[in-house]
């Protein structure tokens, strides 16, 4: 294969939004808080979020730290607001889901 040519890696293949939306947290509760907050923008390519299990674009935002990404979600963050839209959400919650959505360990 030729210098870094090789587009197959997982990371360079790019999740759909349908497989996006099909990904539920496998916790009762927090399923329930993803799917009235995080779901409506982070499975729609429109509205500019990093998709949920798109691993290439949540990449370059893990770098950051977690406590970054938690802290832009209870602050907001550009188009996003301020707590993800989601009410009941804990700081723990947020960390959870972020995890989900990004596929981080
Ligand atoms: C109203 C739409 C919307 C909702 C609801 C939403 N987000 Fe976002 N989120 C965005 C957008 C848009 C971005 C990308 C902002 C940018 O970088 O331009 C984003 C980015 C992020 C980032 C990356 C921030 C960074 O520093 O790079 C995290 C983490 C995040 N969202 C977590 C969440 C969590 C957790 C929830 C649910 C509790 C949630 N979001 C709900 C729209 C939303």
């Amino acid at each position: 294969m030729a210098l870094g040519l090789c587009a197959c890696g997982p990371q360079a293949r790019p999740i759909t939004p349908e497989q996006s939306a099909a990904l539920v947290p496998a916790e009762a509760r927090l399923a329930a808080l993803y799917e009235t907050s995080c779901k409506t923008c982070h499975t729609i390519k429109a509205s500019g979020a990093p998709l949920s299990g798109d691993a290439a674009a949540w990449a370059p935002r893990l770098k950051q730290g977690m406590p970054t990404l938690v802290g832009h979600t209870v602050q907001g963050f550009k188009a996003m607001p301020a707590g993800g839209q989601c009410a009941g959400c804990t700081a723990a919650d947020y960390e959870a889901l972020i995890h989900f959505m990004s596929g981080a360990k």
